[in-house]
């Protein structure tokens, strides 16, 4: 018989995501629709060390879900994946009477997240962050505003180009997921694409630039995802110095696509999360609190075509290295033949349709 709660706890860790307001008043709501008291964590796991906790009524979460960034605070810390911080929050839990925790957050937040259901605390982790690199899940909280953000700036950027006749390379968060950069490329009618997951040809988009301003383009963007190293610069001083070589060589001025490099960094992070979050974030924080009440542990929320359902945190860990290469011997010992290779199944898939989506990008832009 599923253990009978009275109160748990909601914290938001690792980089902050446009949502994470809206998923921590769905968690707080629905556990108390539920008679279930609920805190928040301060600065993400580091406020259950230092017991830094708010009690979190139905009124402490109104007016919070248009807000961007967290009110909980968010922090990576470092201090939580050691053991002695981990058992000085679990005596913060148990001080305070908190039988069962929802983490927000991405992949770091999540190992946190098994590191306490494995210390007997119930856990359920909900996928926040803007990079949508958990491979579990088709979409992550923040992911849309994020996007969204990198649009509103590139049509600026875009504007300007348009004016000058000039280029302007982008780079977008993402870490190591190409995500953000491939739909906001095809979203800004960009010209050029790089991200991590698809070979890029620096020859080909120089000469494709060269070949659109001959036939009279004048604005041209580039989306360069962070995942691919600082190439940014790189490929902005690149495609400057060619342009201008040939119209020297060519004696013809208007060759020259003057191109500028843009770092949009964090303010991708901020801004009030579009309704696609806000939903997102609601459905995933309410059955967040299901899955506890329900004596769940160890699993994240994740949305697969449309629905909301679960994962084992640990299958959601492999899943991540599958898609990365960066399994370690051992890790797929648990599974069984039939797993492994319905997981193979599912990052080929991934994989294919990511490629898919960037041939689609290529085809159009122009
Ligand atoms: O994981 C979210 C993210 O914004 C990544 O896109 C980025 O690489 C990283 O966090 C930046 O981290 P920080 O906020 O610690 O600089």
């Amino acid at each position: 018989m599923a253990q009978k709660f009275t109160k748990i706890a909601v914290l938001t860790s690792g980089g902050d995501a446009p949502g994470m307001n809206a998923a921590v008043r769905a968690v707080a709501r629905t556990a108390i629709a539920h008679g279930v008291e609920v805190m928040g964590s301060l600065g993400g796991y580091r406020g259950l060390i230092y017991d830094e906790m708010v009690n979190l009524t139905s009124g402490a979460v109104s007016n919070k879900i248009q807000l961007s960034g967290t009110f909980l605070y968010s922090d990576r810390c470092v201090e939580f994946k050691e053991e002695a911080g981990m058992q000085k929050a679990i005596a913060t839990l148990k001080k305070h009477g908190i039988e069962g925790v929802v983490a927000i957050g991405g992949d770091g937040t999540f190992r946190g997240a098994t590191d306490l259901s494995q210390r007997g605390i119930p856990t359920i982790g909900v996928p926040g962050t803007i990079d949508n690199d958990i491979t579990a899940t088709d979409n992550t909280i923040g992911f849309s505003t994020a996007m969204q953000t990198v649009i509103e700036n590139a049509d600026r950027l875009h504007d300007t180009c348009e004016s000058h006749a000039r280029c302007n390379v982008i780079e977008v968060m993402g870490r190591g997921a190409g995500d953000i950069a491939l739909n906001t490329a095809i979203a800004t009618g960009a010209v050029g694409c790089v991200i991590p997951e698809v070979p890029f040809d620096e020859d080909a988009l120089i000469q494709k630039i060269v070949r659109l301003r001959k036939a009279g383009k004048r604005g041209f963007l580039v989306i360069v995802s962070e995942g691919v190293g600082k190439y940014g610069e790189v490929l902005a001083e690149k495609i400057n110095n060619y342009t201008l070589e040939l119209s020297k060589s060519e004696g013809n001025d208007r060759l020259w696509v003057e191109t500028k490099f843009c770092r949009l960094a964090h303010t991708v992070r901020g801004g009030s999360p579009v309704l696609g979050d806000r939903v997102l974030a609601s459905k995933m924080g309410v059955r967040a609190v299901e899955e506890l009440l329900a004596g769940n542990s160890d699993l994240i929320i994740v949305e697969k075509a449309g629905e909301i359902t679960t994962a084992g945190i640990g299958y959601s860990q492999v899943l991540d290295r599958m898609y990365k290469d960066t399994l370690k011997e051992g890790m797929l010992d648990k599974y069984t033949a039939e797993q492994i290779a319905d997981m193979q199944k599912y990052i080929e898939e991934k994989k294919a349709g990511i490629k898919k989506t960037y041939e689609m990008f290529e085809t159009l832009a122009g």
